[in-house]
């Protein structure tokens, strides 16, 4: 056998080990770990460095439909070339039902939407905003077993969000055929209730989005969600985490025996709610650039994030890239206006810095091991949506999507990163690594300075069953 590729002196990082080895490659599929392989077509020598399988960003947002004249700044072209330059190589957005139009059309939409547009692999979550008796019998079922094997539940946003009758509905489905459920935790009347108050007090400023969301919110969400995962007896996967009293929640569901998965994001390990805006100096509408949900915290709830990330808690470190640009009429100004903080469009982008802050700042800075941050960036998202082994891992018989890790002194800027918004909230922040090479199917698309666009070479994948519990009788 004869190799296209072979990765010679890789230190190769598992969730499980880490070992120095070569790696070869034949038509995109990694076919061979040893040492002294014979020649590849090409030859790439790493030098000893880590070696990390390519990432898997399980929540991201992409050319989302979102009401005009919002819109999303990154679609699957933008999007994935900034993924892939950040060392992620499988992206899985979201579909979102619209409510009174199908489950069906939405996939359909978002299909056309990344169609020939793709430069690294890619599948659909579902968001079920409209649980009709067709979607729960019919058209849910149905894409489950197309590949579609998991779906977000939101407890607020207008537009999104389900009551605690419906999520059951949902969750139901989710059980009777094994599909992943995760859930969108904050109390949306609570949320209602305390911005309606900070508006009749004239405080619409940015940085009051974090008061309309305190954690209580989060927590209140997060442990009614458990109860109705209990209820039905289906393990979810609680997404963007924020802090303390969330985690307090999943720790004691997790000594109860459930199946609690969790999930938590850069923002939260990097931000704090003064980067919304500090009273004083009065900083204006710029914190709008930081707004998502839930908001970030503090100091002491990022080092809570930061021990739940190495002792367990969470099951996978996602972006929740939701790219909006500050400037213009689409973003965080709708229409060109600033506007009271609960109609500042939510979120941040994220995904081509996921992976180097984690790096950098989790792995170097001596807070997780390398094998740690393989698990909660690769590996375990891969499982939880049914990509492994395929997805998230070294191992014969894998996709070649592979990280070369650089270590080398870079300071975050918005102007070396791919995406097609006009910030990034980590501006500034001195880093001790980035990738200095990424791999999709053996592919070259970023060598450490330059894209290398393989535009539409991303290829859709059919999910199957999740795979982080063995499966159940
Ligand atoms: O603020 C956020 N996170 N926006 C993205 C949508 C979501 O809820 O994940
Ligand atoms: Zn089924
Ligand atoms: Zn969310
Ligand atoms: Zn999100």
């Amino acid at each position: 056998t004869s190799f296209d590729l072979v990765v010679r002196n890789a230190r190769v990082v598992t969730a499980a080990d880490v070992f120095t080895c070569d790696i070869g490659v034949r038509e995109g599929v990694i076919t061979a770990l040893g040492t002294g392989l014979a020649p590849g077509a090409r030859e790439v020598d790493a030098q000893g460095r880590y070696v990390t399988p390519g990432g898997v960003d399980a929540h991201c947002h992409l050319d989302q439909p979102s009401p005009p004249p919002v819109r999303m700044a990154d679609d699957f072209d933008t999007g994935t070339a900034s993924a892939a330059c950040g060392g992620t190589t499988t992206v899985i957005p979201f579909a979102a039902q619209e409510k009174g139009s199908s489950l069906r059309a939405a996939v359909e939409d978002y299909h056309r939407r990344a169609e020939g547009r793709a430069h690294v692999d890619y599948a659909f979550h579902l968001i079920v905003s409209d649980p009709t008796p067709k979607v729960l019998e019919e058209e849910l079922p149905a894409l489950i077993e197309e590949g579609y094997t998991s779906f977000k539940i939101y407890m607020t946003y207008d537009d999104l969000k389900l009551d605690d009758g419906q999520i059951l509905d949902v969750l139901d489905v989710a059980r009777r055929h094994g599909a992943m459920a995760m859930i969108h935790a904050e109390n949306s009347d609570c949320i209602e209730w305390l911005t309606r108050r900070l508006q009749a007090a004239g405080k619409t400023a940015p940085r009051f989005h974090a008061h309309a969301r305190p954690m209580l919110v989060e927590r209140e969400a997060t442990h009614r969600a458990i109860s109705l995962s209990q209820l039905v007896d289906v393990p979810i996967l609680i997404v963007h985490v924020s802090g303390k009293d969330a985690v307090e929640q999943i720790r004691w569901a997790r000594g109860l025996g459930l199946s609690i998965f969790a999930e938590t994001c850069p923002q939260y390990l990097f931000l704090t709610a003064e980067d919304l805006g500090l009273e004083s100096p009065e900083d204006g509408y710029l914190g709008a650039r930081c707004v998502c949900s839930p908001p970030p915290r503090d100091k002491s709830n990022q080092e809570v994030i930061w021990r739940g990330l190495a002792d367990g808690t969470f099951t996978v470190f996602s972006s929740d890239h939701a790219p909006f640009r500050y400037d213009g009429e689409h973003g965080k100004k709708p229409g060109g206006q600033e506007v009271a903080f609960q109609h500042i469009p939510n979120g941040i982008p994220g995904l081509e810095t996921r992976l180097p802050l984690l790096w950098s700042e989790g792995v170097l800075g001596g807070r997780i091991t390398p094998q740690k941050f393989v698990e909660l960036t690769a590996t375990n998202p891969a499982k939880a949506y049914g990509l492994h082994p395929r997805k998230g891992t070294i191992a014969i018989g894998a996709d070649a999507d592979l990280v070369v890790w650089d270590e080398r002194d870079v300071i975050v800027r918005n102007d070396m990163l791919h995406h097609d918004v006009d910030y990034t909230p980590y501006e500034g922040i001195a880093l001790r690594a980035w990738p200095g090479l990424t791999l999709v199917g053996g592919d070259v698309v970023w060598d450490g300075r330059t894209f290398l666009p393989r535009r539409g070479a991303g290829r859709f994948l059919r999910c199957g069953m999740p795979t982080l519990l063995p499966a159940r009788g």
